[in-house]
């Protein structure tokens, strides 16, 4: 059994997901349990390189986590030829340019997503890594929820017949930073700082609808500033120039309708932050993070409308919960080891930053509809 290390410039570690997700929950237990196990027996471990604009937060998490390399210079991390692969969840705003520099110093790139503020940009990326020959991949966590993975399992088997319909309810209350401090960070909500619900989640939708169900053809969406006004991480009122919540209907191949609403002004009434129904002629399934509960065809009951009789039924307990049958890594980990076992074996990732333009591209659709009040039809990038 060989081993080899590949060395990751991490940057943007200092943040929400740049360091759970990331850094401790990807990168730090990997190097934890010994590596990658590829599949011809060798193991790979990971060596972060940690980068930001904080010396003094590098060096206590660099403390903290036993890392040995930090620095708020780029350019030098760049430099450094033992490094092979650079990695960015830094603000969106920041990160074409920074990748730029990675691809232009030769390095594999993976990402957080949206992988840049526009479709163009995006494309600027694609080209370079291309030209430069380099290995690239963006975050499609969701793909890798233990909830979504059985849904996956499910089609994969036939389940459903023919999926017609899909209906997707995301978000929560993201509190407004007056009476309690909000959840998320304040950039989320300004425009001018790369924020927005479109531009954030839409890229998610796209990648679990084109890996899942099929491409979107055409979407009507309509983009909304619910909460006009927030208080950012220093307590001082801002007016949110983004939007922060979407109503979405997504027309894909096949004739099949999926439609999403995403907000963070929506109190939770359901059993997971995000779930999914997917309606086939021989079945229907509820997918969440974790969980997926399904009906089949041949129990579904057969409800009748009636005003005058207080409901009998109870409805959710006629679902059936897939069990697990399996241990799910945390979905970060999971893409980061596929990711560096790519790179290790000279291979393309399969979610690329093509898929990344993809995402950004029906970001821009859904706005596009939204600004317009009119259903645009989709053009893909590379097609
Ligand atoms: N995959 C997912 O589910 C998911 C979820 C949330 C966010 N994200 C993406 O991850 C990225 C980071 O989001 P977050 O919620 O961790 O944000 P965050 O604000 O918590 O972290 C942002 C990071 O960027 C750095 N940063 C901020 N301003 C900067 C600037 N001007 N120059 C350089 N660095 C700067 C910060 O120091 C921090 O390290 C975003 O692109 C976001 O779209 C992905």
């Amino acid at each position: 059994m060989a081993q080899r290390t590949v060395r990751v410039i991490m940057n943007g570690v200092t943040g929400r997901m740049g360091y759970r997700q990331h850094l401790v929950r990807s990168v730090l237990a990997i190097r934890a349990d010994g590596g990658v196990a590829l599949a011809d027996g060798d193991r790979l471990t990971v060596d972060p390189i940690l980068v930001g604009r904080n010396a003094e937060k590098l060096a206590a998490l660099a403390a903290e986590h036993d890392v040995a390399d930090f620095t708020t210079n780029l350019d030098e991390a760049l430099g450094d030829a033992s490094a092979s692969v650079y990695f960015d969840a830094q603000v969106t705003s920041e990160r074409k340019k920074s990748i730029l520099k990675a691809i232009g110093a030769g390095k594999h790139i993976y990402t957080e997503k949206p992988i840049a503020e526009s479709v163009p940009e995006g494309v600027e990326l694609v080209t370079a890594a291309r030209e430069a020959g380099v290995i690239n991949g963006v975050v499609h966590d969701k793909l890798y929820l233990p909830g979504l993975l059985k849904l996956k399992r499910l089609i994969d088997s036939g389940f459903f017949g023919r999926i017609f319909a899909v209906r997707g309810e995301f978000g929560y209350w993201v509190f407004e930073g007056d009476l309690l401090p909000a959840q998320r960070p304040s950039w989320n909500y300004r425009a001018e700082d790369g924020g927005g619900m479109v531009l954030d989640m839409f890229p998610h939708w796209n990648y679990v609808l084109e890996n899942l169900f099929g491409k979107v053809q055409a979407v009507t969406a309509k983009a909304v500033t619910h909460i006009p006004e927030r208080w950012d991480e220093q307590g001082r009122k801002y007016t949110a120039t983004a939007d922060d919540a979407a109503y979405a209907i997504f027309e894909l191949e096949g004739d099949l309708i999926a439609q999403i609403n995403s907000s963070w002004a929506v109190r939770v009434n359901r059993g997971e932050l995000v779930e999914f129904q997917v309606d086939g002629t021989h079945g229907s399934a509820v997918a969440g993070l974790f969980g997926c509960r399904i009906q089949p065809r041949v129990v579904t009951p057969m409800p009748v409308w009636n005003p005058d009789l207080p409901t009998t039924e109870d409805y959710r307990s006629q679902w059936e919960q897939i069990p697990d049958n399996a241990e799910f890594l945390n979905g970060f980990r999971a893409q980061w080891e596929s990711f560096l076992s790519d790179v290790d074996a000279g291979r393309p990732h399969p979610y690329d930053l093509a898929a990344g333009v993809r995402g950004l591209q029906l970001a821009e659709a859904g706005l596009e509809s939204s600004a317009q009040g009119r259903r645009v039809a989709i053009d893909w990038f590379g097609s």
